[in-house]
């Protein structure tokens, strides 16, 4: 049997580099429309900054077989629209059964999850925390900090990812927000949808799904 090479990779903590990693994903502000509730504050800033990378990832991800790791980093820009940090588009993983963890490398952040039914969590992140994001949570990392953020993330190779999840309820059910204090504060999404019933149970069918489905 041929066995794959264990090998390693360098995590820079500060720019959030994965140093060998073949994949470089960049999103720019422009990307991201539709995600922040102040919709005239984001088009205000997109006019001077939408060709602003906001996000990067670069990762590594095997290809021997379905049960390995995927593995890399992310790094996120500080800032604001209107009153909500700057934040990834976030999802669920297309088999929601798959959980993810993801460790802290510098910055300031929270990982704001939300679960099917529509029970929020927040873990805030800074440099050596380490957030488990359980099986079946919708997951979105938001930079709280006036530094990047960055992060170190491992998930199984046949995750997915299901990012229409959130627009499909009109956002997720808290926005997090400046508190005007330096701070910050989880406060209601007035537009949020509850999932039906039945958008609920397809979401837990997607652990049943046979590989390659
Ligand atoms: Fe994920």
């Amino acid at each position: 049997m041929d066995y794959p090479e264990p090998f390693q990779l360098k995590v820079d903590p500060r720019h959030g580099r994965l140093l060998g990693s073949p994949s470089n994903y960049q999103k720019k502000l422009s990307d991201l429309a539709g995600i922040y509730r102040d919709s005239a504050a984001f088009d205000a800033l997109a006019q001077t900054d939408g060709d602003r990378v906001v996000y990067a990832v670069q990762d590594y991800r095997p290809a021997f077989g379905d049960n390995e790791l995927i593995f890399g980093t992310t790094w996120m820009a500080p800032g604001r629209v209107g009153d909500e940090f700057f934040m990834t588009r976030g999802h669920i993983h297309a088999r929601a059964d798959r959980p993810e963890i993801y460790h802290g490398q510098s910055g300031h952040g929270l990982m704001l999850m939300e679960s099917p039914e529509g029970d929020t969590r927040t873990v805030e992140i800074w440099a050596d925390v380490v957030c488990y994001v359980p099986p079946f949570w919708i997951h979105r990392s938001v930079n709280l900090g006036d530094q990047p953020l960055v992060m170190a993330f491992t998930y199984p190779v046949d995750a997915g990812q299901d990012y229409d999840v959130i627009a499909r309820s009109n956002g997720m059910r808290s926005l997090i927000v400046d508190d005007g204090q330096g701070g910050w504060v989880e406060r209601a999404n007035p537009d949020w949808r509850p999932r039906t019933t039945n958008q609920i149970e397809t979401i837990h069918a997607t652990a049943h799904a046979t590989v390659g489905a």
